[in-house]
């Protein structure tokens, strides 16, 4: 059973092919509004979310299709102690497709080791988040119209931020890319992440200042300090503000900067740069819908449980 844990887990062949069927879908929904009739997404969110959940869950409905959910944890048999594999087994009996978003780190391998259906990592804990990741490459490939020779900068909290570590790894298998990890001492990419950059021999460096480098960066990807996973509040208090962007700065920046963020957001972009017109964060959340879309067709379509797909027209 084919599930998607990690973006890694998708060639750079599938995800041009998932950018083919997003662009499809936008062009012409309604040759895809039934083709999931009848069929059903469970969305097991273990964690606070609104864009991640909604957009799974729109991308069912426009497909045609239902869904069952969990919004919280305090709300499913996780608060009587039920094991994520114990739920997993349950739900695959009801439900298609999972969508499943989990505080701890393996929660979504664990739950498609276990499932009878397809099920996706909609983020567990402080690793992974594939799917925000396919809304950030749709969004960078309409932006930029190209996934090489980019100076990718990535600001904040990039221990904890999740979408980061996927979009690195994403973003890492395509030629001609630097990457600008800008983060507070205490904030920098996880080992494992940095790795994937040393053994690939990506050109890469750290910084705690982003004004010194904003204006070498064709995308930069500002994140929110990740409280929910700090040990003590005064750390967290202490970091949060670490990285405002504000108007001042983007004059330092190129004009076409893509200003990346995959929300929610705090205090880290001033809403002054939403009329910006390099200011990208909200076309990722559509961007997002349209990617789960072709994913849901994609895995339900491997899966057997969807005989066919409308056949794409090619523009
Ligand atoms: C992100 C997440 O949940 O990791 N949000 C999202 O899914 N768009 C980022 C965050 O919470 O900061």
């Amino acid at each position: 059973m084919r599930s998607v844990i990690d973006i890694l887990d998708l060639s750079t062949e599938e995800l041009s092919e998932l950018i083919k069927t997003a662009e499809d879908i936008i062009a012409n929904p309604e040759k895809y509004q039934e083709v999931c009739r009848h069929k059903k997404l469970a969305t097991l969110f273990f964690e606070p979310s609104t864009r991640t959940r909604l957009s799974f869950e729109a991308a069912m409905y426009e497909l045609g299709g239902n869904v069952l959910s969990v919004s919280s944890a305090g709300s499913s048999s996780a608060a009587k102690g039920e094991s994520v594999a114990d739920t997993a087994k349950t739900v695959s009996c009801y439900a298609d497709i999972i969508a499943m978003r989990h505080p701890k780190e393996g929660a979504a391998y664990v739950a498609a080791q276990n499932a009878g259906v397809p099920v996706i990592n909609a983020g567990d804990g402080g690793h992974l988040h594939p799917t925000q990741t396919l809304a950030d490459l749709l969004t960078i490939w309409r932006e930029k119209g190209r996934f090489t020779g980019l100076t990718i900068g990535l600001c904040g909290d990039l221990k904890f931020g999740r979408t980061v570590h996927s979009l690195i790894a994403a973003m890492s298998r395509y030629e001609g890319n630097r990457f600008v990890l800008i983060s507070p001492e205490e904030l920098k990419v996880p080992s494992y992440v940095k790795n994937i950059l040393k053994e690939q021999n990506i050109p890469y460096e750290q910084t705690e200042d982003l004004m010194s480098v904003i204006g070498d960066l064709d995308i930069l990807y500002m994140t929110r300090v990740q409280r929910e996973r700090f040990f003590n509040e005064e750390d967290y208090l202490r970091l949060k503000d670490s990285y405002i962007l504000t108007p001042e700065k983007m004059n330092e920046a190129k004009a076409d900067l893509a200003v990346m963020h995959p929300l929610p957001r705090v205090n880290e972009i001033s809403v002054a740069i939403d009329k910006d017109p390099r200011a990208c964060y909200f076309k990722q959340v559509l961007n997002g819908k349209y990617m789960r879309m072709a994913l849901i067709l994609k895995l339900l379509y491997e899966a057997g449980t969807l005989k066919e797909l409308p056949e794409r027209s090619r523009a």
